[in-house]
């Protein structure tokens, strides 16, 4: 599968070695909005072809997955492009600004026959199903709290405080939380309370957000700029714990029963970096004529934002592109 690399910024060079090694993958295309920044991408990575607009690498026919690695701010203007011109999407996370534009993408992809999906990597990784089936195996008896956190220090990073660039830990780095507790706990949610602190610039810097299921279990997850956390996922239940190594790129499961006794291990590490995953399963989909990936369907996007978007109005978070 040919792919085009849409941007070539941070996230483009560290995904880039990882195509390099995907036997199904071809580094076909690169695209900047500054040639000579995708002439040196592609001479560090190999790629074939260089673009100095975006546009003019989805006019190339060749072009089979838009990788679309922009800031959050720029996916839906991105997505929308490549919907114009047909091009297969993968989007990096957060998916876009808000859901309504998330909704926006879904209908006019499916209106075109256009392959979308969410480059949120822990959800296309063999661990998810592993979790789960430990979590469901009834080893740690009835799940009952998920607590998960992931916290860089990153409030340095000018994207990340930007608010025009719909900065702040939600959508960079809370995603993560939140699909962890989406993807193991499942979406029946009575309600959410949240607590926020913003930066000087307007943008959520840390936050704490409980999650209350309707069948009594609870979710509490934290997300920090300003911090390296642990990153561990943990669910607890009446016979023991289960404790998730970097919910980001999960390492490791190990269960543990309620004297701390190690009862299982799971190794995760057997991979190239873990971004294959998600490529993988597009060129699969694309081959069997699917037009969403199914580790990450349109409608489980579309909840992720509407969920982001209820935690935003609780903190009256509104980004300038929102503004009337
Ligand atoms: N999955 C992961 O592990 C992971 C890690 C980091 C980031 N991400 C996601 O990837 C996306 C990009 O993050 P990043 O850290 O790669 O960001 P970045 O380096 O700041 O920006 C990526 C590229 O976006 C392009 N761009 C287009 N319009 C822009 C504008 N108005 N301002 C700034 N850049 C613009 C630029 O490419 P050109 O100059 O080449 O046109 C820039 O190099 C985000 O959605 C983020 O959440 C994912």
């Amino acid at each position: 599968m040919k792919i085009g690399v849409l941007g070539a910024g941070n996230i483009s060079r560290m995904v880039a070695p990882t195509l390099v090694a995907m036997p199904q993958i071809e580094c076909y295309a690169v695209s900047s909005r500054d040639l000579s920044k995708a002439q040196a991408f592609a001479d560090a990575f190999g790629f074939e072809k260089v673009y100095g607009s975006y546009e003019e690498m989805l006019r190339d026919p060749a072009v089979e997955l838009v990788y679309v690695a922009t800031p959050h701010s720029h996916h839906y203007e991105h997505m929308m492009q490549c919907i114009d011109y047909g091009k297969p999407i993968l989007c990096e996370k957060a998916f876009t600004l808000n859901a309504d534009q998330a909704r926006k993408v879904k209908t006019a992809a499916a209106e075109k026959g256009v392959f979308v999906a969410e480059a949120i990597w822990p959800r296309y990784m063999p661990s998810r199903k592993i979790i789960s089936d430990v979590m469901n195996s009834g080893v740690i008896g009835r799940p009952d709290t998920l607590t998960a956190n992931l916290s860089y220090v990153i409030s340095g990073v000018p994207r990340i405080v930007t608010p025009e660039l719909a900065g702040g830990a939600l959508l960079d780095i809370g995603v993560y939380g939140i699909n962890f507790a989406l993807m193991h706990f499942g979406t029946d949610i009575e309600r959410v309370e949240s607590s926020v602190r913003m930066t000087d610039t307007g943008v959520d810097g840390m936050e704490s957000v409980t999650v209350f299921y309707r069948d009594g279990r609870m979710a509490v997850l934290t997300h920090s700029i300003y911090a390296r956390s642990d990153r561990k996922g943990i669910i607890h239940g009446d016979k023991g714990y289960m404790v998730v190594e970097n919910i980001n790129n999960p390492q490791s499961l190990r269960v543990y029963d309620t004297d701390d006794n190690e009862l299982a291990f799971y190794d995760f590490s057997d991979q190239i970096s873990g971004y294959e995953f998600q490529f993988a399963e597009c060129a699969e989909a694309l081959a069997a004529g699917k037009t969403e990936a199914p580790s990450m369907p349109m409608d489980d996007t579309v909840f992720v934002m509407d969920f982001m978007d209820g935690l935003r109005r609780q903190w009256g978070l509104v980004y300038p592109q929102e503004q009337e």
